[in-house]
């Protein structure tokens, strides 16, 4: 129980960034927002992070998360589907099967559009949710090593967070090897994207882990298949749940701004 009955009682710093951040969020946030999930590829996290994150904001969501079920399944277009979607919502969050997809639906949309995965592209609020988890960690986003593991040609968690992070040093290993892994502060995994054409596999093995230093984090947007062994999970260098959580966080952040009474 904290009680607030001398200034001295308070966390002064920590109340002033906390008022900042309430100010932005839930003052001059617009409610009774309507956001659209359009997913034309499966989620599970994406998806409910963004309903999660609407509903903490006091806004509502439709979800069109099988367009198998919508009109898509009759035919219909990208852009008349943008564009019907848009009448009926405030900002539409987008997962598509093509890279550029989103930048198409962006150039025809009345209403904000977010994208959340255009095929092998980008996917910008997984890659905000994770540096969001890095600069929690090491508190900065420069100077830091990156060693991504797994399906660099069509991770597109990868290719966003490699153009979010122009002064750290990077390593790609894509191809199955058994080698140690450089050294490095962050290590980010990810799924061979079979629905891409991507073959393999990658693991972490106890030779990998053996070498991973100790202040050095692990992530991975999830799904995983068998990058990483469940039995790593409780150790403390394991950050993919934490990277879940601050997936929610971020996409509260996101949503809050594009809804913000000051834009
Ligand atoms: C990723 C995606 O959809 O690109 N998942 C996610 O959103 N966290 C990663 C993947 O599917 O491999």
């Amino acid at each position: 129980m904290k009680h607030l009955v001398s200034i001295s009682d308070a966390d002064i710093p920590h109340l002033l960034s906390s008022a900042h951040c309430i100010e932005n969020t839930f003052i001059n946030y617009k409610f009774n927002k309507i956001l659209t999930n359009l997913f034309y590829e499966p989620s599970t996290r994406t998806s409910s992070s963004f309903a999660s994150a609407m509903y903490k904001l006091g806004g509502k969501v439709i979800s069109i998360n099988d367009v198998n079920y919508s009109s898509v399944a009759k035919g219909e277009n990208l852009e008349d589907t943008i564009r019907t979607m848009g009448t009926f919502c405030d900002a539409i969050v987008l997962r598509s099967r093509t890279a550029g997809e989103a930048a198409r639906a962006a150039f025809v949309s009345e209403v904000p559009v977010i994208n959340a995965g255009d095929g092998n592209g980008e996917h910008p609020t997984q890659t905000l949710a994770d540096l969001y988890t890095i600069h929690k960690e090491f508190g900065r986003l420069d100077n830091l090593t990156v060693t991504f593991v797994g399906d660099i040609e069509n991770g597109r968690t990868v290719h966003s967070l490699d153009k979010a992070l122009p002064d750290c040093e990077k390593n790609f290993i894509d191809t199955f090897d058994k080698s140690i892994w450089p050294a490095s502060d962050v290590y980010y995994l990810t799924r061979v994207q079979k629905e891409r054409g991507s073959e393999g596999s990658y693991r972490m093995r106890k030779e990998h882990i053996k070498h991973i230093p100790e202040h050095a984090i692990v992530m991975h947007p999830f799904p995983r298949n068998e990058e990483i062994p469940t039995w790593f999970d409780n150790d403390p260098r394991a950050r993919y749940f934490q990277q879940m959580r601050n997936g929610l966080i971020m996409r509260m952040a996101v949503l809050a701004d594009i809804f913000s009474n000051e834009k």
